[in-house]
């Protein structure tokens, strides 16, 4: 029977670490206006004015964790970029801030 723990252990495990994936999450929900690489050249991003933000580029509302989890929970009022906190989790929104911050670091170089 220990096998069949296991086997339980392991579902539970995989079902509950998945939406806290950042890579994914963005994939999901980014990608289609701030682009693959986060230079803001998604197909959905491209006729918004203003243009979704190139991570690469300076953030007008601050690009630490805190300022970006805040960025996307509340969202930018009249542009494109919506309120996350209504349909995500904060562990979520955490993960994905994080993820901003690895693109942005890559977009830099
Ligand atoms: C429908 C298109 C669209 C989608 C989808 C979208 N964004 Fe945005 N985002 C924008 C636009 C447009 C701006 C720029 C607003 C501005 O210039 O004031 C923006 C700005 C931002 C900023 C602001 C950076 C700064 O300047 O401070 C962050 C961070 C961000 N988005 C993250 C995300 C994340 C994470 C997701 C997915 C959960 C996401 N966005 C989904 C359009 C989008």
């Amino acid at each position: 029977m220990l096998w069949l723990a296991l086997l339980t252990l392991l579902l539970a495990l995989s079902a509950w670490s998945e939406p806290l994936d950042g890579r994914t999450l963005y994939r999901e929900n980014c990608e289609r206006c701030h682009g693959m690489s986060g230079a803001g050249d998604g197909p959905d991003g491209k006729n918004l004015i203003p243009p979704p933000r190139d991570f690469g580029q300076a953030f007008k509302y601050g690009d630490t964790q805190t300022a970006i989890v805040k960025t996307i929970t509340n969202g930018i009022p009249r542009t494109g970029m919506a309120a996350y906190g209504k349909v995500l989790e904060e562990a979520e929104i955490k993960a994905l801030a994080s993820h901003v911050r690895v693109l942005r670091k890559q977009e830099k170089n």
